[in-house]
């Protein structure tokens, strides 16, 4: 099978996540509390985990249904008609009165590193109702959420789509708190370094990859930036290395992860081999500007898989 061709036929992929314009400040560094630094220059672009997510896996060639909301104003018009040129499908992202258009301050430091700062504005709008309107209208496929929206709705809609025989990602992040809750057996988490540690209270990664695994009963697939992946489960521990990547901008590298896991998983890939394919995507996400100027169509990510490119990463760049 090469990454075109699905082992058998192709389910849809629903992102239940946020959407943001995203303030981009390039700066030499990142500012620390109390400090100002003055040379940085600013873009405006789109982001939000959840609208990356859908991009990632649309660019890949997925049949993508966005669900999320926007304000209902210029900028959430705007925000619609991008996703629409990104051919996602986003006919469940509504237009709220009562808020703006979600918008997080993205600092980029030389280095490629970023700092983001997050008002959900009309995100905290979405409800598991939302989702649950979708799942009685799309055959079963592959549902991938985030924790950019309010996490009860998160928890609900998870409960709702795993019952309705959905497969479901569960990206983490942000994460600041251990995780609390009911989540049904089954889904994929996917946590970054950093919010394994604030999920689990434990510093090494396949201790605590292992630990989350258990608490979820199911499987773990931590990014860990340049050094690749690790996937857990109850019977396997897969480490999957990054390529080399001249990473100039780290912003949306896990969202392109998780869109094109959840693409790969669609098409019927084994878990190993998905996370072999979106760590590459990931890798290629970090060596442009942004959360979404790097994500990778098909032909740029086939390109990539050359097996004489090296295989370990030597200057940064992959999910994280
Ligand atoms: O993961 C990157 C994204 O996080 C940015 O696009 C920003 O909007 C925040 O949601």
């Amino acid at each position: 099978m090469t990454w075109g061709e699905p082992s058998a036929g192709v389910r849809p992929i629903v992102v239940f996540g946020s959407l943001n314009q995203d303030v981009r400040l390039a700066s030499s560094r990142i500012a620390r509390p109390g400090e100002t630094i003055g040379d940085a220059s600013m873009t405006l672009r789109w982001g939000g985990k959840g609208a990356n997510q859908a991009v990632a896996a649309a660019r890949l060639g997925g049949e993508v249904l966005l669900v999320s909301a926007v304000g209902d104003d210029s900028i959430g018009r705007a925000a619609l008609a991008d996703l629409d040129a990104e051919g996602v499908d986003r006919r469940h992202v509504r237009a709220v009165a009562e808020a703006p258009t979600g918008t997080a301050v993205v600092i980029v430091d030389a280095a490629g590193d970023n700092a983001i700062t997050v008002a959900p504005g009309a995100n905290a709008a979405v409800s598991a109702d939302d989702l649950a309107a979708v799942l009685g209208e799309v055959p079963a496929g592959v549902l991938v959420t985030c924790f950019e929206l309010p996490i009860d709705a998160v928890r609900t809609a998870v409960g709702h789509a795993a019952a309705a025989g959905w497969e479901v990602i569960v990206n983490p992040a942000p994460a600041a708190d251990p995780l609390v809750g009911e989540w049904p057996d089954g889904c994929l988490f996917t946590p970054n370094a950093h919010e394994l540690v604030a999920l689990t209270g434990t510093t090494d990664v396949e201790r605590a990859a292992r630990q989350l695994a258990a608490q979820v009963n199911g499987t773990v697939v931590a990014t860990l930036g340049a050094e690749g992946a690790v996937v857990v489960s109850n019977d396997r521990v897969e480490w999957v290395a990054a390529p080399r990547a001249a990473a100039v901008d780290t912003t949306g590298a896990g969202d392109t992860f998780n869109g094109a896991l959840a693409w790969c998983r669609a098409r019927g890939m084994d878990i190993v081999e998905a996370v072999r394919v979106a760590v590459v995507a990931a890798s290629a996400s970090t060596e442009h500007e942004g959360a979404r100027e790097g994500m990778p169509t098909l032909e740029q990510l086939t390109a990539r898989s050359d097996p004489g490119r090296p295989a370990r990463a030597a200057d940064g760049g992959g999910p994280s």
